[in-house]
């Protein structure tokens, strides 16, 4: 665990980071505008600054792993040890190089387990600085929950050029190395640079064979786990797979779920936005709502790659960040071509995927620790809200395109997409009227994990 000296240092940094953005965004006014497709956001730096206070804080009360493993054992559903090493090992802030960055700090539970930090979230459109405070990732972290469903990369179909499965926004762990994709991704984080930094996988072996539940780490692989650090770095893998496959992690327990299997009814608005969504909305023609053919929930994703149309979004960190992106502002996110491109026998599909990103699933896409808490959508955070994501879905290719005086982002107009090649044209001109926009959303809502239904 972190010292308290060190937590506050990482707070001044952030403060000091939040407000340089802030500064950048909106140099002649006081409040600043999340210009990109908010609708009607605005939060001043004040809010932001005390906000960030209140993330350094939460992180403060972080539990030890004794605490964790104490936490555990009270609970009814009890995790198996496996999971349990995952969970110490997702939570354990001291496998970044600095130490001070977990996990957790990019997937936290509350904001079902994608980008926490609020400030983050609003001033920079959801996408995460590293351990080394000052480097910048390129897309917003999707949620792990639901995530180890991805079935292996592979080529779909050879005529159309479509791929499925995969992890990653382009589907880069393909399951390979390990098996199975969850077991590639898993791994990469501590290695990347622009995330937890180290520079090669026997450090972070050492880090878990000297921490405090390395007695765990052996009684699930084996008294000489630690000796062979090749084999020993795979086991971090598959422990937090484990984790991430766990109950606590993806446990099918949203309203929708109970509905599903005829414990509670979905209101009329609820009801009505599902039949949108697998109707007039086509949104289930990607993101699967219905039980499948073996009776198993479903996961709101078919795993495939697409364009909505998502535009660029100017506040992506990533733009201004020298060290790792040459290109600067006029960098264009590849999505799927970038990944393909490496494989010579793949490089004839890579235009067909330019700036195609995975679906991602939408269980818990407005999971939120509360109501006014601001998190973002799409592979770099351009969306704020849900409202502002189906409003697009519906109205892409009807408004006029941004640019004009007087024009506001996605109240009466749009940003072109990032990539317009491959922008999918069935959506974007849904038809849908302002109550329908909502009732999708009060949908959307219904797939938070967590639900109590009233007795
Ligand atoms: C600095 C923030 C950050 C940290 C720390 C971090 N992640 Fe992520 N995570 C991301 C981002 C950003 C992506 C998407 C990257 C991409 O697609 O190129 C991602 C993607 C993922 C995915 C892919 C989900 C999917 O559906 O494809 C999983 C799983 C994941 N992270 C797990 C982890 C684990 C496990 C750790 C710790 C070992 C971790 N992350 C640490 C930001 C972070
Ligand atoms: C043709 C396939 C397709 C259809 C139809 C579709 N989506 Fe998506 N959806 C995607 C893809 C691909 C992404 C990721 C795009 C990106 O990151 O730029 C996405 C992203 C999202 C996200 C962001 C989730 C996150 O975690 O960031 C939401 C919310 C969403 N879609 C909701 C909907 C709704 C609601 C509908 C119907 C109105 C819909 N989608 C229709 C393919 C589709």
């Amino acid at each position: 665990m972190l010292s308290k000296k060190i937590w506050i240092c990482v707070a001044v940094l952030l403060i000091t980071s939040a407000v340089g953005t802030a500064a950048a965004i909106e140099p002649t006014s006081n409040a600043i505008t999340a210009k990109a497709g908010s609708i009607g956001l605005k939060i001043t730096p004040e809010e932001v600054i005390s906000k960030a206070i209140d993330k350094v804080g939460n992180v403060e009360s972080k539990l030890t792993p004794e605490e964790m493993i104490a936490k555990d054992r009270k609970k009814e559903q009890k995790l198996t040890p496996k999971e349990l090493l995952g969970e110490l090992i997702f939570f354990d802030a001291n496998l970044s190089e600095p130490k001070g960055q977990a996990c957790e700090d990019c997937h936290g539970k509350d904001v079902g387990w994608t980008g926490p930090n609020e400030a983050s979230n609003v001033l920079r459109g959801g996408v995460y600085h590293g351990a080394n405070v000052s480097r910048f990732g390129n897309r917003k972290p999707p949620t792990i929950a639901y995530s180890t469903f991805a079935p292996n990369f592979r080529l779909d179909n050879a005529t159309t050029g479509a791929f499925v499965g995969g992890e990653f926004w382009d589907g880069r762990a393909t399951g390979e190395i390990r098996g199975t994709a969850a077991a590639d991704q898993a791994t990469g984080p501590f290695l990347n640079p622009l995330e937890m930094n180290n520079p090669n996988g026997d450090v972070v072996v050492d880090k878990v064979c000297t921490s405090s539940y390395v007695d765990l780490f052996k009684q699930v692989w084996g008294s000489n786990a630690c000796d062979d650090k090749k084999k020993a770095f795979d086991d971090i893998a598959f422990s937090i797979v484990a984790f991430e496959a766990s109950k606590e992690v993806s446990p099918f327990t949203s309203k929708y779920d109970a509905y599903l299997d005829g414990k509670v009814k979905l209101t009329a608005k609820e009801m009505k936005g599902l039949e949108l969504f697998k109707g007039k909305a086509i949104c289930d023609q990607c993101h699967i709502a219905d039980l499948g053919h073996d009776g198993k929930h479903p996961l709101f994703t078919n795993f495939i790659y697409g364009d909505p149309g998502t535009p660029r979004n100017p506040q992506n960190p990533f733009y201004n960040e020298t060290e790792f992106n040459p290109l600067g502002a006029a960098y264009i996110d590849p999505g799927l071509a970038g990944h393909i491109q490496n494989d010579p026998n793949l490089l004839k599909y890579q235009r067909i995927n330019y700036g195609k990103f995975k679906v991602p699933t939408l269980r818990n896409v407005d999971k939120r620790p509360n109501e006014t808490f601001v998190k973002r959508y799409m592979h770099n955070g351009f969306f704020s809200s849900l409202q502002d994501v189906v409003h697009f879905y519906n109205t892409r290719d009807v408004l006029p395109v941004c640019g004009f005086s007087g024009s506001e982002i996605g109240k009466n107009c749009w940003p072109l997409p990032e990539v317009a090649l491959n922008a999918n044209p069935k959506v974007g001109h849904l038809g849908l009227t302002d109550e329908e926009e909502e009732d999708i959303v009060a949908f959307l809502n219904t797939l938070s994990d967590g639900f109590v239904p009233h007795k």
